[in-house]
Formats: structure tokens, C-alpha cells, sequence
């Protein structure tokens, strides 16, 4: 089996950010112990290189192995090269769980925009990288931002992947079992064929829509079946998903 933590949307430096959610959710994954922690972007409010630092510092409370990578607030303010220079070495591809798993982390921000982009050269990354991982026979996470899918009770939509067809695509043809996104502040869950695209709610921001609670994602991959739990900031959990494991690697 393996034990994921997904957190999203820190949003460091916002007036409206909870250091107290996001510290009771460290606390609450080290205590978990993952296998791995994964953090899909908007660490930072503005991007300003003060929040990369601040952002920095609660990221390295982070017990586990960790991967993350950057949302749209954190390409604002040329916030790109701060994330180059505090957080990159975080945001990679990499095997855990006896390399069972493999985790392609995505860049889908662009600087100063809100909306998201794979880009052709790292979809061309992406599709090598999982054509590898089917033949060693690894069970296959893509890790980005932006949504491939439009998320429900969300309003009008404006920030789906410009490429989302393109990725989607090549996502569904090369069987990846995950998909780990964040920036609607929305924890969903859509199947599609053997792919489960899921979003994380935010973690320690107020932005959030109608009586929605600050949260975070557990994934437990077991042989037979994979379950997905929303962890709120009230303290109440419950399944988000839970479904029949079709990637017979993990044991
Ligand atoms: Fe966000
Ligand atoms: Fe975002």
C-alpha cells in the first residue's frame, strides 16, 4: 500500500491566510507519516520572494518526502524565479514506495496570468517519463496546478488548462491513476476511464465559497482499492472517493 498527503493552496502572505490551519496540517501529516506529501501550487499569495521565504520555512516542517509544484499566484511579481531559486529543488519527478509509484510534478502557471498551460515540451516530458513508468509498471501520478476538468459549484468557467484536451489525452491513453490539482479551492473527484482527477480544497486560505471549510486530501492505495478522504480544518473528515485500485503494482 501507500499513504499520500495532498495539500493545496497555501496562499502565504494573503490578509486571509490561517497559519493556524496550515501548521494543524503539518502537524497533522507528519504525524501520518506518508509516503509522500504533494503540494499543488499557490504557496504564495503574490509571489513576492518574502512569501517564497516565509512559504519556505513551513514547506521544511514538511517530515516526509515532498514534491510541489507552482500555482498561478505563485508566477505573479516575477515570482517564477523566487520559486526557482527556494522551491524548485522540491518540484520533480520522482519514484516512492520502493519505486512503485511514479509522481511527474507539471509547472501549468504562467507569469502574471491566471489561466494555466502545460506547454508542448513538458506534455512531450510527461509522455516519456509515463511510457517509461507503464513499462516498468509503476502506478503513475501527474501533479499540477490548474484543473483539467472544470470543478463543480465553481462558477463560470475561466481557468481550465488552455491544452487541457492535449494533456487529458495523453493522460487517458497512457492509464495515469492519479491526477492531483488544486486552484478552485474545491475538493472534487471525476473518473474518467481508469484516471482519477482529483482537487484539493485550500489548506489555510478564507477564499472559499458559501459555508466550504479550509482542507486537505489523504489518498490510501491499497492492493484492491483506493480511497480518497477531505481532512477539514474543523477537525471532520470524510470520503471524498473510494474505488476499486485498477493498478495491480502496489502490494
Ligand atoms: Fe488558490
Ligand atoms: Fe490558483
Amino acid at each position: 500500500m501507500a499513504f499520500l498527503v495532498h495539500l493545496s493552496d497555501l496562499h502565504v502572505g494573503a490578509i486571509n491566510f490561517r497559519e493556524d490551519y496550515l501548521l494543524s496540517a503539518i502537524n497533522k501529516s507528519n504525524k501520518l507519516n506518508p509516503d509522500l506529501v504533494i503540494v499543488t501550487g499557490d504557496i504564495t499569495e503574490n509571489g513576492y520572494h518574502l512569501e517564497f521565504e516565509k512559504a519556505a520555512e513551513y514547506l521544511d516542517l514538511i517530515e516526509s518526502p515532498m514534491l510541489v509544484v507552482p500555482g498561478n499566484h505563485d508566477s505573479r511579481h516575477i515570482g517564477n524565479e523566487s520559486f526557482e531559486q527556494l522551491i524548485r529543488k522540491r518540484c520533480r519527478t520522482l519514484t516512492v514506495k520502493n519505486d512503485e509509484i511514479k509522481i511527474i510534478g507539471l509547472d501549468s502557471s504562467e507569469p502574471d496570468l491566471d489561466y494555466g498551460k502545460v506547454g508542448r515540451a513538458q506534455q512531450k516530458r510527461m509522455e516519456e517519463e509515463l511510457k517509461k513508468a507503464e513499462s516498468d509498471n509503476l502506478y503513475k501520478i501527474i501533479a499540477l496546478h490548474h484543473h483539467l476538468i472544470p470543478v463543480p459549484k465553481t462558477g463560470r468557467e475561466r481557468n481550465v488548462l488552455t491544452d487541457a484536451g492535449d494533456i487529458l489525452k495523453s493522460i487517458i491513453d497512457k492509464n495515469v491513476d492519479l491526477v492531483l490539482s488544486g486552484h478552485k479551492h474545491v475538493p472534487h473527484v471525476w473518473q474518467l476511464e481508469q484516471t482519477s482527477i482529483v482537487t484539493a480544497g485550500t489548506v489555510s486560505s478564507m477564499k472559499l465559497r458559501g459555508k466550504d471549510i479550509c482542507s486537505f486530501n489523504t489518498i490510501d492505495i491499497q492492493p484492491e482499492s483506493v480511497e480518497i478522504m477531505l481532512n477539514q480544518a474543523d477537525g471532520n473528515s470524510r470520503i471524498l472517493a473510494k474505488y476499486e485500485n485498477k493498478c495491480k503494482v502496489i502490494d
